[in-house]
């Protein structure tokens, strides 16, 4: 269930109380999941900015689907974790969850993470930058970081980075190393089509579910030789 608020938010430049002030619309969304109320704030100048209709499904899924997709206790990864809202539920659902992104995205992740789950949750979710493809042996070294699960909410758009996310994808979920990768994607573009392609050649691949009113397709994948 969701509502929807505008918040008011005052202009955060006070450098000369001369100027006139600053007023911006941030936009609140409130959510119902794993028993809690959420409150997200969205922002207003990156793509890491609002929720995605991928992200609502898989937290959806993730709620629904809790004897096959069990993530009490497990260690999880988000990749373009935007607003945090999947990361929020992976963590109030018992995992030790670990969100990342783009370096900007990073304060209002931490805001929303912070807010929803302070005093609900059985871990503290971390946060941290993650440039897909940037560094990933030197910061996430396959050998001291493993993960039970790996998230992805409409993380492919029409952008330059898609061997970079396939790259990442595949760093985290080797064959042979037990981790489980839930990609959420609504099709909009030729290259979320292309991107598809690409991901099943890359893994092995099962859709879990499919939403067509939001076109959105959840897939399940594992390293593949
Ligand atoms: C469309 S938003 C989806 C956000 C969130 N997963 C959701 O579904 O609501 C795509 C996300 O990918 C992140 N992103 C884009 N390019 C990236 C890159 N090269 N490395 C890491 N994250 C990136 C953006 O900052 C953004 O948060």
């Amino acid at each position: 269930m969701k509502k929807q608020n505008m918040v008011i938010a005052e202009g955060l430049d006070k450098r000369n109380i001369q100027e006139p002030r600053i007023y911006y619309a941030l936009q609140e969304e409130s959510f119902y999941f794993a028993g809690h109320h959420i409150s997200i704030r969205e922002s207003i100048d990156t793509c890491g900015a609002l929720i995605s209709p991928g992200a609502v499904a898989l937290c959806q899924f993730l709620e629904n689907n809790q004897q096959e997709v069990n993530l009490k206790d497990k260690a999880v990864l988000e990749i373009g974790a935007g607003t945090g809202i999947l990361s929020i539920v992976a963590c109030l659902l018992g995992a030790w969850v670990t969100a990342t992104d783009l370096p900007d995205i990073l304060p209002n992740l931490t805001f929303n993470l912070m807010r929803n789950t302070k005093g609900h949750s059985r871990y503290t979710p971390q946060v941290t930058a993650l440039t897909w493809g940037q560094a990933l042996e030197r910061d996430f070294s396959y050998s001291s970081y493993h993960y039970d699960y790996v998230l992805a909410a409409e993380v492919v758009y029409h952008h330059e980075c898609l061997d970079k996310l396939l790259e990442t994808m595949r760093h985290f979920c080797r064959p042979g190393s037990q981790t489980i990768l839930l990609w959420a994607n609504k099709i909009r573009f030729q290259s979320d089509v292309k991107f598809t392609e690409c991901f099943k050649s890359s893994f092995n691949t099962t859709l879990l579910s499919e939403l067509p009113q939001q076109e959105v397709r959840i897939y399940k994948a594992t390293g593949k030789e």
